[in-house]
């Protein structure tokens, strides 16, 4: 680039560059539970080469500088060593609006003091016309990254309602807002005016809230990776205005992966991206589907030794975990459980949805966490068609993942997610706390009424450990 201040050393260059194959060995790495540990070493040794080199290239206010590195990183540690699995989500969320909060930040200090950057135009004294349209961008997005995730950080935390809020003309108050950002960025590459760029951070910041207040609770996963995303584009287009090569590399790698996992996800759910964005999901969760409630249905419920008795006598058992078995963290039990059903000669797999839980991976890190071999954890697709062959399907914690109502009811919030098909196994054992509760779509399940299925209702751990005690015995 020609507005470069001191060119940076080809030697440094090139520890970008090995700093960013690092990164996406490390995102090849994060594919699979086997490797993910692989992965994050990776990215950490990318990170840090990124971090020295930079130090080295630019050693300003160093002292200052590892000052920021040290208290941010206790913040850090802090936090990982307390916060819980189940408040993993609000957390990223709270981490992503750092991100756009950072990059907006880096761009008015780029825009207030365009010298120290280097990004003045020699001839006419004035910003570049190529950086002022970095800098809109990145502030732009940052400034909505910011501001979508407080609201998600607030929402999924319960400190806000996770349901929809709909204002009325809301997509035409978000597309005007989205039309005068993209004005106002063509407009300031003609006149620097300070007014133009404050009024494009603002902007940015009120359609950011508006984005994410209309999206119900059932999209908010979307919504955290979509979020991840622009915080990605935002690091990028500061990586432009900072000419630092590593940065550009990385915010490019984590605005795509983010894109990428937003879209699996959206298919998981069988949602269109578009929807997503567009919000109000939930709203109409009330009015679909067979709520629990009203007249009471028959249903069988049985015993950890009933369940027990049932598992030593099968030839094969998929175990379905969901949401309630990271509540009560009942992967070590089950773990536990599943190797005394191998030692009598039980086949034992598991089945995990990719919307199982609160996150991404939610079920893979906790039964990681336990110790289950990685080769007895089956997704969806590779598994679905065993559920047909298998003695017992184990659900433990899990509801909507396995709920039939997706495939058959029209009505149903549900409709159209792929889900496992439990019912087809000879036997369903269901654990969940009472018959009244429900899941995260917040509707009734017809696995629960079936001839072939016995509730085991209580706390998932302590059914669990029920069921291993009368193994053992
Ligand atoms: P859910 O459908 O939410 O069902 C959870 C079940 O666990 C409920 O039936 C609940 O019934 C039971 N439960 C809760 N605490 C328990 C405990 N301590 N012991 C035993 N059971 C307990 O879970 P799921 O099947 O995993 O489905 C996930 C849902 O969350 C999907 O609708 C998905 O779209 C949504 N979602 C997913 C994500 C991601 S990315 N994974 C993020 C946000 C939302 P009781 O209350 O009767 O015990």
């Amino acid at each position: 680039m020609e507005h470069a201040v001191a060119a940076t050393p080809a030697w440094a260059e090139l520890l970008y560059l090995v700093a960013g194959v690092l990164f996406i060995l490390s995102l090849r790495g994060l594919s699979s539970p086997e490797s993910s540990q692989r992965g994050n070493q990776y990215g950490m040794v990318g990170m840090a080469i990124a971090v020295v080199t930079t130090l080295i290239v630019h050693p300003v206010g160093l002292p200052l500088i590892i000052a920021a590195i040290a208290i941010g990183g206790s913040i850090g540690w802090f936090i990982a060593q307390k916060i819980k699995m189940t408040a993993m989500p609000e957390l990223v969320a709270g981490f992503h609006s750092l991100v756009g909060l950072a990059a907006v930040l880096v761009g008015a200090s780029a825009f207030l003091n365009p010298d120290a950057f280097g990004i003045v135009d020699g001839v006419t004294g004035l910003i570049h016309p190529v950086s002022r349209i970095e800098l809109g961008l990145g502030v732009a997005i940052g400034a909505i990254t910011f501001s979508g995730s407080i609201i998600a950080f607030l929402k999924l935390s319960g400190r806000m309602s996770g349901s929809p809020i709909l204002l009325p003309g809301r997509h035409v108050i978000n597309l005007g807002l989205l039309a005068g950002i993209i004005g106002l960025i063509a407009y300031f590459v003609t006149d620097q005016a300070e007014w133009i760029f404050w009024t494009v951070m603002v902007l940015a910041f009120i359609i950011g809230f508006l984005l994410i207040v209309p999206i119900g609770g059932a999209d908010m996963p979307v919504v955290i990776s979509m979020l991840n995303s622009y915080s990605g584009w935002a690091a990028a287009a500061m990586g432009f205005t900072l000419q630092n090569t590593a940065m550009i590399i990385t915010g490019a790698l984590v605005g795509s992966s983010g894109a990428i996992l937003s879209y699996i996800m959206c298919k998981a759910m069988n949602r269109s991206f578009i929807s997503v964005i567009a919000g109000g999901f939930g709203a109409e969760s009330d009015a679909g589907g067979a709520k629990a409630g009203g007249v009471a249905k028959a249903y069988k419920a049985g015993s950890a030794e009933d369940a027990a008795f049932i598992m030593k006598n099968a030839e094969s058992v998929i175990i379905i975990p969901g949401y309630g078995m990271a509540v009560s963290q009942a992967q070590h039990a089950l773990r536990e459980m599943g190797d005394l059903l191998r030692k009598e000669g039980v086949s034992v797999k598991y089945a995990i949805h990719p919307v199982a839980g609160r996150m991404p991976g939610h079920m893979n890190v906790l039964l990681a966490e336990a110790n289950v071999p990685y080769d007895e954890v089956f997704e969806l697709e590779d598994i679905n068609g065993e559920f047909a062959q298998a003695d017992v399907a184990f659900v433990i914690g899990a509801n909507d993942v396995t709920n039939p109502a997706a495939k058959t009811d029209k009505t149903s919030p549900i409709y159209g997610m792929p889900v496992l098909d439990v019912e087809k196994a000879k036997t369903v054992l269901f654990i969940k706390r009472s018959m009244g509760g429900v899941g995260y779509a917040g509707v009734d399940n017809e696995v629960f009424y079936m001839d072939n299925t016995m509730m085991l209702l209580a706390d998932a751990k302590k059914m669990v450990e029920n069921i291993v005690k009368a193994l053992a015995h």
